[in-house]
């Protein structure tokens, strides 16, 4: 049962279970982590944060968009919305709250500044990948209202993710999870690990910055 589920863990002094098979549909994230939702448009990215997720522990590139253009789907506001959701995922970190970034972030590039934010602020960042076939995102972005991307964008969104989720662990993700199914998005649970245990699971150990106080 659940053997759908295929979860990589990665851990200091733990063995590397690459590829493992789990008969678990459990989904371990330590309570201060950086999550990073990976996959095309459509693969259910955001249907997923907000089932697991308060609103605000997450932050979405559209949302943060929104807030620039006031269109999510203004794709010339990308660069700023990013400086956003980089700069509020720091502060919750920061404060040591759990930050959940819900965007494609299906290129290494995209990931590096997240792998490397989680890391200054002593935090674990953990991938969770929507590795759903292709027809079933193109087919769920046709019936949306707000967005419809073209086949082609959502293909070449899932080939860069396929082409490079094997490389996650290398990229510093100390927890990879990787959904293959709907079965398994549907039947996922994420277990919360208490911040106590946070050591154990290998935070390294590094200084966090200072905390600025509000203006
Ligand atoms: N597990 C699911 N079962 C059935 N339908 C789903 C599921 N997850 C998402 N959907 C539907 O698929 C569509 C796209 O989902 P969602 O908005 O969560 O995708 P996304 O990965 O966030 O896409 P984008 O990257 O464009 O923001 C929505 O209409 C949603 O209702
Ligand atoms: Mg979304």
């Amino acid at each position: 049962m659940y053997s759908h589920i295929r979860i990589r863990f990665l851990a200091p002094k733990t063995p590397y279970l690459r590829d493992s098979v789990l008969q678990t549909m459990k989904l371990t994230i330590p309570e201060l982590s950086l999550v990073v939702l990976i996959g095309p448009s459509g693969c259910g990215k955001s249907t997923f944060a907000a089932k697991y997720f308060r609103a605000t522990e997450v932050i979405s590139s559209d949302h943060c968009r929104a807030l620039v253009a006031d269109d999510e789907n203004d794709m010339g506001a990308t660069p700023a919305a990013f400086r956003i959701l980089h700069s509020i995922a720091r502060e919750r970190l920061r404060s040591g709250r759990i930050a959940v970034v819900d965007a494609t972030s299906a290129q290494p590039e995209s990931r590096k500044p997240l792998v490397a934010l989680a890391a200054k602020q002593d935090c674990l960042p953990v991938a969770i990948v929507f590795d759903l076939p292709e027809e079933l995102c193109v087919a769920r972005n046709r019936g949306r209202a707000n967005r419809n991307l073209p086949a082609g964008v959502i293909r070449r969104q899932r080939d860069q993710m396929k082409r490079s989720m094997n490389g996650l662990q290398g990229e510093g993700f100390r927890f990879v999870y990787v959904l293959d199914s709907v079965e398994a998005v549907d039947s996922a649970v994420i277990e919360r690990q208490p911040l106590s245990l946070n050591r154990d699971l290998g935070v390294l150990g590094l200084e966090s910055e200072p905390v600025e106080p509000a203006p």
